[in-house]
């Protein structure tokens, strides 16, 4: 036989303070557990205003980024690295669509309406574009980026796991 390593990646998962307030975290690390990803780090973290507003520089321009700078300074968050094979891509589909109201009702490959057909976290605790329960990094720049916005340099922490 032989053994083909498969590359592991890294990406920032972060429970917004809808999420912490309605006491979702169990039931999201039991999801998170559940879909292959080690939690390698994890902190609660209270943002200021400055601070949200750095993490979220890239929509500085959108209409909503005062509501959601103050939506995401209004209680704390939790944030988690989180590493697998494809951790990234998977996180992102594991959260569902932006808008946790498209999140109840959408299958993901169909304009059709089937509540609950495709589980999604934002499906389960979400509510609407702003208090969506959940963020995931969109791309390897941003993943590294968050990573260290929150956790300096951890490119050589490592995890126990399995041998595959
Ligand atoms: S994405 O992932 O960039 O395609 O999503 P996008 O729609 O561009 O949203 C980026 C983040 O902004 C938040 N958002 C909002 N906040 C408040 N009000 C409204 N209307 C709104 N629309 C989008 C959204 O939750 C995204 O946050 P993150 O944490 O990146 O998921």
């Amino acid at each position: 036989w032989s053994c083909v390593a498969i590359e592991r990646e890294r990406t920032l998962a972060m429970i917004k303070p809808d999420g912490l307030s309605g006491n979702y975290t169990e039931r999201i690390k039991e999801v998170i557990l559940e879909s292959g990803f080690d939690i390698v780090k994890e902190t609660a973290v209270q943002l200021d205003a400055e601070r949200a507003s750095l993490f979220y520089a890239e929509h500085s321009g959108r209409s909503f980024f005062d509501s959601l700078v103050k939506y995401m300074t209004s209680g704390p968050v939790l944030v988690m690295i989180l590493e697998r094979p494809d951790a990234i891509l998977h996180w992102r589909v594991l959260i569902g669509p932006t808008d946790a109201r498209k999140a109840k009702t959408s299958h993901p490959n169909s304009h059709k309406s089937y509540a609950s057909f495709h589980f999604s976290i934002r499906a389960m605790c979400g509510v609407d574009s702003e208090k969506n329960c959940v963020h995931g990094s969109d791309s390897p720049q941003s993943a590294a980026r968050e990573i260290s916005f929150f956790f300096g340099d951890v490119r050589s922490d490592t995890v126990e796991h399995d041998e595959l």
